[in-house]
Parts: structure tokens; C-alpha cells; sequence
């Protein structure tokens, strides 16, 4: 497995790669890898002949009084697991390598995929997220970039600012994958108190609760936002910071699921934010 560290050995490792016919599969992370991040890098290792995992810890996507300086790094246990899942190359860059002395150029994802939801809770999170998906989507250059359900709202973005721009990527996105108890891995779970990582299924289980209505018959959002919000309020140490039944492409409220519809959900524990999401789907109309 090859560590690169500057864009210029990463062009140069994925050059002969190219040139010996290999498609590039690339998998963005911040490090403190986990099987969230494993299950990308193996549908990747699946469907390309070279795969590429970047471990970068974007400061330009925390804002001032977030988890910067203590989100955790990992890198040698990161390194194995990547070594583990077969991955070709990992690129590893200091800051200064994707933002040189003087950088200003930034991408905006403009309207309510960066405004709403997370974006209103951490203004600037997805310029900074835009900007470093479209930089690192330049260095590696490829055919397919995978990436979790579980970050939906950013998911959602990439997708627009790829086919905005005209990035010749294709994205691929991958179900969110779950501790035994229903609570979504994330890198930021080892945050959690005892007594908080013993609640945290409580997002999972409201998600469950209120695709189980959805099914049945019960398509009136503030309903099913309602029934959210009764189920997180009932675990004492988590406070919600929205539960929204958002279109999944446009990421704008719907009052009602007629069709597909994304109910997205922000919960804190103490300081820690943990999100997840879920599909809701009406009565399935026409499943004989
Ligand atoms: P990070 O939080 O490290 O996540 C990297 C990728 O792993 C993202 O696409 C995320 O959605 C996915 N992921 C995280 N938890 C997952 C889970 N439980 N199941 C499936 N996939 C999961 O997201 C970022 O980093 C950054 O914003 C990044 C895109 C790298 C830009 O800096």
C-alpha cells in the first residue's frame, strides 16, 4: 500500500495506475476509520481496479467552538484497516498542502442543500465540505467517488456540485452502516459518555418508528415529526436539534410523503452531535 503525501506523488502513483488500464475508485475520510468507512472502501476494492482513500482532517469545515483540535487521529490503526481492505493508495496530505499560502477560492453550494439543517446549525460547514470534496475529486481525478447515506445532507450536495460542475466523477452513495443496537457509526461516538452511548439508539429507533407509520398509512409529516421528537425527548440526556421530512434531492420540507421522502435528524448529547437518517416510503401503492 502506497502513503502519499503531496498532491504530485498522488498524480504520479495514480498516473501508472491509469496508464496500466486500472479505473480509480476514491474514498474521502477524516481518519478514526470504522466499519462505516470500511464498507466504502470495500465496494470500492469491489467495483475498481485501483483504490484510493484520502485521510484529511478538513479545518476549513468546523467552525470556531467545534471539535477540531480533538477530533481524533488515529492514523496508524487508520493505515491498517486500510491495509486490510486491500486499499492501493491513501493520501494523507498536511494542511498546507490543500490550502497553500494564499488560497482563496471556495465553493458554494448555493440554496438550501447548504443552508438548511446542517448547514443552518454550522454555517460555512459545507463551503468548507464543497471545497475540499471538489480539490481532492481534482487531485485524484476519479471514476467513482463513494461516499455514506449516513451524512445525507453532504451526500446530496456532492452529488449537485459534481453535476453542477461537471466533475467527471461518478458518486456513489452507500447505505449507513450500524452498531448491533441501531446507533450509526461515526467517528465522533467515542465521545459519548456510558450513560449517553446507552441512549444514542434512540435516533435509530424514532427513524424506525416513524418509517413504520409512514407505512402504515400515516403520511402528515407533523405527525411523523411529532412522533420524532416524543421518542427523543424521552431519553433524558439527548436534546434534538432538528427532525425534518425533507424531498431527497432538493433537501426542502414536504408536507406530506406522497412519494420517497428523507426524514433527517440531528440529536446532541452533551456536546456531541450525532445525525442519522431514513427513508420513508407511503403505503407501497401498487405491491401486489
Ligand atoms: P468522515 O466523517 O470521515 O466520513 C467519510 C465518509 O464515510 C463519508 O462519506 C461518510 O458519510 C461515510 N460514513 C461515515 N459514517 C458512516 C456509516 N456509519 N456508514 C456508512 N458510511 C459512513 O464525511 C467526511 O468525513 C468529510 O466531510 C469528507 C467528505 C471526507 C470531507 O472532508
Amino acid at each position: 500500500m502506497k502513503l502519499t503525501k503531496t498532491v504530485s506523488e498522488l498524480r504520479s502513483f495514480l498516473a501508472a495506475k491509469r496508464a496500466a488500464g486500472l479505473s480509480v475508485g476514491m474514498v474521502p475520510t477524516m481518519g478514526a476509520l470504522h466499519a462505516g468507512h470500511r464498507s466504502l472502501m470495500e465496494r470500492a476494492r469491489r467495483e475498481c481496479g485501483v483504490v484510493v482513500a484520502s485521510i484529511f482532517v478538513n479545518p476549513t469545515q468546523f467552525g470556531p467552538h467545534e471539535d477540531f483540535a480533538r477530533y481524533p487521529r488515529p492514523l496508524d490503526r487508520d493505515l491498517e484497516l486500510c491495509r486490510d481492505v486491500g486499499v492501493d493508495g491513501v493520501f494523507v496530505p498536511e494542511a498546507q498542502e490543500v490550502y497553500p499560502a494564499g488560497f482563496t477560492t471556495w465553493v458554494d453550494v448555493e440554496g438550501p442543500l447548504s443552508s438548511t439543517l446542517e448547514g443552518a446549525v454550522r454555517p460555512g460547514h459545507f463551503r468548507g465540505v464543497a471545497t475540499v470534496v471538489l480539490k481532492l475529486l481534482l487531485m485524484a481525478l476519479p471514476s467513482v467517488a463513494y461516499f455514506g447515506q449516513k451524512d445525507a445532507q453532504q451526500a446530496c450536495l456532492v452529488r449537485r456540485m459534481v453535476r453542477d460542475l461537471d466533475v467527471p466523477t461518478t458518486i456513489c452513495v452507500c447505505p449507513t452502516i450500524r452498531e448491533a443496537d441501531g446507533l450509526a457509526l461515526s467517528s465522533r461516538n467515542v465521545y459519548l459518555t456510558e450513560a449517553q452511548r446507552r441512549q444514542a439508539p434512540v435516533l435509530y429507533q424514532s427513524l424506525e418508528a416513524a418509517r413504520a407509520a409512514a407505512a402504515s398509512g400515516q403520511n402528515m409529516t407533523d405527525r411523523l415529526k411529532e412522533l420524532v421528537k416524543e421518542r427523543i425527548a424521552a431519553a433524558s440526556e439527548a436534546r434534538l436539534d432538528y427532525a425534518e421530512i425533507v424531498d431527497p434531492d432538493t433537501f426542502l420540507p414536504v408536507a406530506a410523503v406522497e412519494r420517497e421522502a428523507l426524514l433527517v435528524l440531528a440529536v446532541r448529547f452533551g456536546s456531541t452531535r450525532l445525525l442519522d437518517n431514513a427513508f420513508l416510503s407511503p403505503p407501497s401503492a401498487g405491491a401486489h
